[in-house]
């Protein structure tokens, strides 16, 4: 769908767009110097940490992490999709949204919340007239309170339930099955999704209704059955529980994760109100910064049997890019064969509290896998056991934690942290990019930029990131050849500020939005240091650039040199080389 809208209009909206504004009208901003400043949107905090620069048409928060442009803002804040976000930014300004192609009419986002919200309502004064539903809700330990809380409700048996009530005409029709309470069959008829099924509301961050998952009351097939994605819900970002979290608590000290719908009403049942689940999918990236924006510490609870082991460790995985000094992620493992919910309806609220206070801290679930794994009084296990680390700690950000974590990997295989990073740089060279694509991790260099390695390519797209201007007079020529991850995108970043000079900040990350090769650019984009008055950007990109070309240049001599050891050289490569070798000791 996003395609349909023509990228320049994008671009042409983004660079028109006056973030300031658009946040403003949602959060009170406060000017200081040239930027603005708010008690950030997206977590509890009492001295502002949000930054909004107009000049760059971004936001930051140094609090939290949050980050983007102001279709960005409108996609977290008022939990827009992308396309809803242009729209409304779009009728903000005045303008209509082309569409480069005829496209289904635009559908009214406020219609399908309140249909939603409608049929929830439907569905909980149904729940009240069906005592079969009330007796399973009760058998499973859920009072009417919490039922209420939660909004629990019960779709009754039959075809065309919810059809015949809200679908009467064609248009309400067309909103139902936008919102996957319908379904249309290949004859163009439609019938129910939910029918004889208890009914659990999947609620976004303000508390209207996106989705719902429906279990059946015996044995039928599905167990559960889920909205679908719809332009609502969107399964990947969803974590339920999570308004309902807010709403009982002041302070979000800690979070749970949970598997289960139940699990989360069960706990919140006993008093433990803060708990989230994913909705039967593993825990996404999404997920964590929606997490660790409310609090710092954040608990996932797993069955205590094989699965959930397996899935804890995926927990952990997903986890490695989000965690940092002061984040504590603790791992909660229940006895073989229960989960959250029978636990506590068994045991109670504190026998789950004390469980997940001895959970297995991050740092520590890691080193008992890895070291369960390998025997550690060979070296060969040892060797193992780097080889194994090294794509787990090269997910975690540089800093306190990283070193942390490897300190104690290192004492733990008997090793200095040292002698460990040693190990598993020396693995290290022999991956690929392709392999570093997939992991989503960058090559880590064994001395920091004098190599002058992905460092420098880094810190040219931040500077350029954040001073498109100042790439202006760039010679992308010199990026030729240089073979280091990032500089694809580098060069295109070039390309782009010359080809647009008057693009901005938000304007580039808009560009790159759908792009798997600028996932990384929000956070380069806020990383912008504060900078002292001879700060010159333009300076400090050529000077990345002649680095970068060196490198390349160096590159190109070894491999030619290597040719020339063992099958010899071509008359032209011959005069390559000697250019080469000219070229880069004037560049020494
Ligand atoms: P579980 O199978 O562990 O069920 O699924 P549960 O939560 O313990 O449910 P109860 O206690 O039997 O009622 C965990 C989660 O996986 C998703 C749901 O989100 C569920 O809560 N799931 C499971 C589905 O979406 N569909 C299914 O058929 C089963
Ligand atoms: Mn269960």
């Amino acid at each position: 769908m996003a395609g349909l809208i023509p990228q320049d209009f994008i671009n042409d909206l983004i660079a028109r767009a006056d973030i300031v504004e658009v946040v403003g009208r949602r959060t009170q901003l406060k000017k200081a110097g040239r930027e603005y400043k708010a008690c950030c949107p997206f977590h509890d905090e009492k001295t502002p940490s949000f930054t909004v620069s107009p000049g760059k048409g971004f936001y930051h928060c140094f609090g939290c992490g949050a980050h983007g442009t102001a279709i960005g803002f409108l996609m977290e804040f008022d939990h827009m999709s992308f396309v809803e976000a242009i729209e409304s930014l779009a009728s903000s300004m005045g303008v209509e949204v082309p569409r480069s192609e005829s496209d289904q009419p635009t559908r009214r986002y406020d219609e399908l919340f309140s249909l939603m919200d409608t049929v929830a309502r439907h569905w909980q004064s149904c729940l009240k007239e069906t005592p079969e539903a009330v007796e399973y809700l009760k058998e499973r330990g859920i009072d009417g309170s919490t039922a209420k809380r939660f909004g629990i409700g019960y779709a009754p048996d039959g075809w065309s339930n919810v059809l015949d009530k809200f679908g009467k005409s064609e248009e309400a029709a067309e909103r139902l099955l936008a919102t996957g309470l319908i379904i249309r069959k290949d004859n163009g008829k439609h019938y129910d999704r939910f029918r004889d099924r208890v009914m659990f509301p999947i609620r976004d961050a303000r508390g209207r209704t996106i989705g719902f998952g429906g279990r059946t009351m015996g044995d039928g097939e599905p167990k559960y059955l889920n909205s679908p994605e719809t332009v609502l819900f969107h399964k990947g970002r969803e974590l339920y529980g999570l308004y309902e979290a807010r709403q009982a608590l002041r302070h979000i000290e800690r979070l749970v994760v949970v598997e289960g719908y139940m699990d989360t009403v069960a706990l919140a049942r006993h008093g433990i109100d803060f708990v989230v689940a994913t909705l039967g999918t593993a825990t996404t990236n999404e997920h964590l910064n929606r997490l660790f924006r409310l609090t710092e510490n954040v608990y996932f609870s797993f069955d205590g049997d094989r699965a959930g082991k397996k899935a804890a460790w995926r927990a952990l995985e997903n986890a490695l890019p989000q965690i940092r000094e002061g984040r504590q992620i603790r791992f909660v493992f229940l006895p073989e064969g229960q989960d959250p919910d029978s636990f506590v309806n068994e045991n109670g609220a504190d026998a789950f509290v004390k469980l997940m206070d001895a959970g297995l801290p991050l740092s520590e679930f890691l080193i008992q896998k890895l070291s369960s794994q390998v025997d550690m009084d060979t070296i060969d296990g040892r060797a193992k056991l780097a080889e194994m680390a090294r794509p787990l700690i090269n997910n975690i950000p540089a800093g306190v934690y990283r070193e942390l974590l490897i300190e104690g990997l290192a004492t733990a295989v008997g090793l200095t942290a040292p002698k460990l990073e040693k190990m598993m740089a020396a693995g290290q060279a022999g991956r690929t990019r392709s392999e570093h694509a997939r992991h989503g991790t960058t090559p880590r260099r064994k001395q920091p930029s004098a190599s002058g390695g992905p460092s420098v390519v880094r810190r040219a797209i931040t500077l350029i990131l954040n001073h498109p201007e100042a790439g202006q007079k760039l010679d992308n020529e010199m990026l030729a050849g240089v073979q280091r991850a990032g500089v694809d995108l580098l060069s295109a970043l070039i390309e782009t500020v010359q080809s647009e000079p008057n693009i901005t900040t938000a304007g580039l990350l808009e560009r790159w939005r759908h792009d798997e090769k600028g996932r990384h650019l929000g956070k380069l984009a806020a990383e912008d240091v504060p900078v002292d008055e001879d700060f010159d950007p333009a300076a400090e990109l050529a000077e990345c650039l002649q680095q970068l070309a060196l490198i390349g240049c160096q590159e190109r001599i070894a491999i030619l040199i290597e040719k020339q050891r063992v099958t010899g050289l071509a008359e032209d490569e011959k005069s390559e080389l000697m250019r080469l070798i000219e070229t880069r000791n004037s560049m020494k």
